[in-house]
């Protein structure tokens, strides 16, 4: 081959290289720009978002230690993922509860994310409470929802099993700073409907996405051969009395919208806010075991807005206090 030739091939060979190069970034350019950029079709909310990076975890139950207190702690988490067991009508321990555990309402033994949890309790508690008006101890909360969630008795204060469902939750909070509240913590507030919660719309969400649990009344159904629920009550003689918690209508609609049904797995199984505040106003609106709980809220200016029975501090009804629009409660408050 003459000299010139071989300079000649080069220079093909190095063109065609030089324009596989090319194309092949050509090619690379092309399919990026067509990758799907624009963002995702579901609305991101930010501030959401930030929290959920920011977000409480709660410490992992394989680190407690092996020592008598760690004992202590583990018969606590026992003791409050599995109540009626030990503490329900026919419970080893005692028999001063309705059958539900506490992990019915505080869920993973109160260890979810916005699930009810205990993420803040150690943190801020002793702490005064507007409900009995006093400084309150963890023991006298958990007894709280004994009597009022539980609908049962109060445990004693230095019994066994208080003080391992104290230490438990003391130890779930363990990694929050003294009186900080993480995001996520307890129940979500949801944003205030303008108009009534309707118990109409929220009997028909009520057959359509938690009856098949719940079943058609509300009643729950029996794990077999257990004690526990595996759908616990949400009306009716085993639920929850009139003095609970969950029966104002913020805390059952912030519970059910941010954790029921209980396998919803994305967005669209989910409830909207609105059907959130509609089937809580049906399921409150339902018959529950009743105690004299009149020595409450001592100051009934402290009264939540949507606290469920008068008196009040305001000219608003009972009904409206019960099933809003609470928007306008809130404003005259504002106001005072
Ligand atoms: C029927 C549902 C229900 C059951 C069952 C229940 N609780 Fe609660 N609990 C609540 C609600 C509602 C609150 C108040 C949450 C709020 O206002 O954000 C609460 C609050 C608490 C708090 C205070 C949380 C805080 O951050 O201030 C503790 C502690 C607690 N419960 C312990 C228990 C224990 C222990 C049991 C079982 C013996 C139990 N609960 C059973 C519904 C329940
Ligand atoms: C797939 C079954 C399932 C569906 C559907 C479901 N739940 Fe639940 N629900 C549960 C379970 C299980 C628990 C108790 C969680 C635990 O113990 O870990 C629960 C607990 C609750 C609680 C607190 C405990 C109590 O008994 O008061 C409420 C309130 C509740 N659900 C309301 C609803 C509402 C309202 C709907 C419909 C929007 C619904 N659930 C749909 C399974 C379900």
């Amino acid at each position: 081959m003459r000299l010139e030739e071989k300079h000649l091939l080069t220079a093909i060979r190095l063109t065609i290289w030089s324009a596989v190069i090319v194309l092949l970034i050509v090619v690379a350019c092309v399919i990026w720009l067509f990758l799907p950029h624009e963002p995702s079709k579901e609305p991101v909310d930010l501030k959401e978002a930030t929290s959920v990076l920011s977000a409480w975890q709660a410490p992992d139950s394989t680190t407690i230690p092996q020592t008598p207190e760690g004992d202590l702690i583990r018969y606590g988490q026992e003791l409050i993922a599995h109540t009626a067991i030990y503490l329900g009508p026919s419970g080893t321990v005692a028999q001063i509860s309705n059958g539900m555990n506490c992990q019915n309402c505080h869920l993973k033994a109160g260890k979810k994310w916005k699930g009810n949890n205990y993420a803040a309790v150690a943190a801020t508690y002793p702490k005064y409470r507007a409900r009995s008006g006093m400084q309150e101890s963890i023991e006298k909360r958990v007894n709280d929802c004994l009597e009022r969630s539980l609908n049962g008795q109060p445990l004693e204060q230095t019994s066994h099993e208080m003080k391992a469902m104290v230490a438990y939750i003391r130890w779930v909070g363990s990694g929050v700073r003294k009186e900080a509240i993480p995001a996520g913590t307890g129940i979500t507030d949801l944003s205030l409907l303008d108009r009534t919660a309707d118990g109409g719309k929220g009997k028909f969400i009520f057959s359509a996405r938690c009856s098949r649990c719940h079943g058609l009344s509300g009643e729950g159904l029996r794990k077999p051969g257990s004690n526990e629920w595996l759908y616990p009550p949400l009306w009716g003689e085993g639920s929850f009395n009139n003095g609970a918690g969950l029966l104002r209508l913020s805390r059952l609609a912030g519970f059910i919208h941010d954790n029921m049904p209980y396998d919803s797995v994305d967005s669209k199984s989910k409830l909207t806010t609105a059907e959130a505040w509609d089937v809580a106003a049906f399921i409150s609106a339902q018959p529950r075991p009743a105690r004299d709980f009149s020595l409450d809220w001592p100051n009934i200016t402290e009264k939540p807005f949507d606290h469920p029975f008068g008196p009040y501090p305001d000219d608003f009804t009972e009904e409206q206090h019960r099933f809003g629009p609470f928007g306008p409660i809130v404003q005259a408050r504002k106001k005072d």
